[in-house]
């Protein structure tokens, strides 16, 4: 009697700890970072963001998604969550970590195709922003496209929430990123450390001016 194939196991996901080191190599300028956020970072990020009540929610850059479990923890049945994520690799991980989710691999400067390809208006209709985009590894005019776009999408009155690092923040690009932001939104704040992060880092918590002008 022939004896049977053997059957083996499917391959093992990659740590999010193995693949970050991995894709940072291959593309130091698009991943800005070592290792994925902490759960503490993830926890600041979301903590003055209304997740829940969102009815359209975007994360940038969710890579092995450091955050995006403790996003999806955090919404109602009313909320869609989309992920845009440029790496093809990150987002094989992510699809593979929550099945469930819209993963779309593409730049987040194409967030208006993005949203028109998911049959959703490109103009004014999301309300809340969650980034992990590395911007003090950008170009000017990478952040420009991308804050741009981002203004474009977000309702008045709509979050943008991203991070940086405590030792990046000295940087010209981050000097850049940072002083831009009162010029695309009303209100503007920065957290306290997260020093249980790897490396220690801060939220910005940016809002779009309700009212036009
Ligand atoms: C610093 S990592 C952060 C990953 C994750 N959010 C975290 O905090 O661990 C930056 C991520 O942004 C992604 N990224 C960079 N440029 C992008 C772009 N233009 N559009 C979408 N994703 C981008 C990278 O591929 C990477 O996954």
């Amino acid at each position: 009697m022939p004896t049977p194939p053997a059957i083996s196991p499917p391959p093992a996901p990659p740590t999010s700890r193995r693949s970050f080191i991995g894709e940072y190599l291959r593309s130091p300028g698009q991943i800005g970072a070592v290792a994925p956020s902490s759960s503490a970072l993830a926890r600041r990020m979301l903590q003055d963001v209304d997740i829940a009540g969102a009815g359209l929610v975007l994360e940038y850059g969710p890579g092995t998604g450091a955050f995006t479990s403790e996003l999806l923890s955090r919404v109602s049945p009313q909320t869609t969550v989309i992920a845009i994520e440029l790496s093809p690799r990150f987002a094989d991980v992510l699809r593979a970590k929550h099945p469930t989710l819209p993963v779309r691999q593409r730049s987040v400067a194409d967030v208006e195709s993005v949203l028109r390809e998911e049959g959703l208006p490109d103009r004014e209709s999301v309300d809340v922003i969650v980034s992990g985009l590395p911007w003090a590894s950008f170009p000017e005019q990478l952040q420009v496209q991308c804050l741009s776009a981002a203004l474009r999408v977000l309702r008045p009155g709509g979050v943008f929430v991203t991070f940086g690092y405590q030792l990046s923040s000295v940087l010209p690009a981050a000097k850049r990123f940072a002083r831009s932001l009162p010029s695309y939104f009303a209100d503007v704040s920065r957290s306290e450390i997260v020093w249980r992060n790897f490396p220690p880092a801060f939220v910005l918590r940016c809002q779009k001016a309700k009212q036009p002008g």
